[in-house]
């Protein structure tokens, strides 16, 4: 993994992090001091006052020192970074029958809207996926993680969405991924179970970018707007 992809801090750093949310500072601040965290994770003091250094330089920790210690809180940078590597294991000890995106969601040209809802596919989403989508898709831009861990799906079986063609023009054939989308960072949060990422089958399209269909809006259903960020798990079918 990338030094961008953790937030341009090393595995040391994230292994204190990690200490970090094991103590409960993902949900709020939590007092600590150099010495004491020096001593959890078997280094000096000075070492861990520049691993935090490192950590809050790097925006996935915030700091505020008193007299006699300091308070910690994990930003949402952080809890990105940790669940990168959250992914990772997942992937390792589940195998790659899921794989998690992390992306922002953002707004396109209007363009998915347009093809949803040609009747060449239109009729196939609802025979295949059992749906009919709302006429648009979900554009998510993907964190670099996730842009790798991209290719994951090529080892998953899509459900296949022929081409087509009509008088004027022809249409290339899709693949659609069965996928829930939920808000990151909200563990809790209700997720929208029935979602497909859908790719054009060959394509040098943007690696970064993820369409996703639903038979609802999904902005409405999980209050999403540009900017947020969103967790997409796609199955294998
Ligand atoms: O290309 P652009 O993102 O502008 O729009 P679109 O693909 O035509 O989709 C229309 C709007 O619905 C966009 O704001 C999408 O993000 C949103 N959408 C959604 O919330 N849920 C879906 N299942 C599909 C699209």
């Amino acid at each position: 993994m990338s030094n961008a992809s953790r937030g341009a801090v090393g595995y040391d750093e994230l292994a204190v992090l990690r200490l970090l949310a094991i103590e409960g500072a993902l949900d709020g601040e939590i007092k600590t001091s150099c010495s004491d965290l020096g001593e959890r994770v078997d280094a000096s003091t000075q070492t861990a006052s520049r691993r935090l250094q490192h950590l809050e330089d790097a925006g996935l920790l915030e700091r505020d020192t008193v007299s006699d210690g300091q308070w910690l809180e994990i930003t949402d940078d952080g809890e990105r970074s940790l669940r990168n590597e959250y992914e990772e294991y997942r992937r390792i000890f589940e195998g790659v029958a899921r794989v998690a995106l992390l992306g922002a969601v953002t707004s396109g040209m209007g363009e998915g809207r347009h093809y949803i809802t040609l009747p060449g596919y239109m009729e196939q989403f609802r025979e295949r996926l059992g749906y009919e989508p709302f006429p648009g898709t979900l554009n998510a831009e993907l964190t670099d993680a996730s842009m790798r861990r991209r290719g994951a799906l090529e080892a998953m079986d899509p459900i296949p969405i022929d081409g087509w063609e009509d008088e004027e023009r022809t249409y290339g054939p899709a693949v659609c991924y069965p996928a829930t989308v939920a808000r990151s960072g909200e563990g809790d949060a209700p997720a929208y179970p029935d979602a497909h990422v859908i790719a054009p089958e060959r394509t040098h399209h943007d690696e970064g970018q993820l369409e996703v269909i639903a038979p609802d809006k999904l902005r409405d259903e999980l209050d999403l707007e540009d900017d947020d960020h969103v967790t997409i798990t796609v199955r294998g079918v």
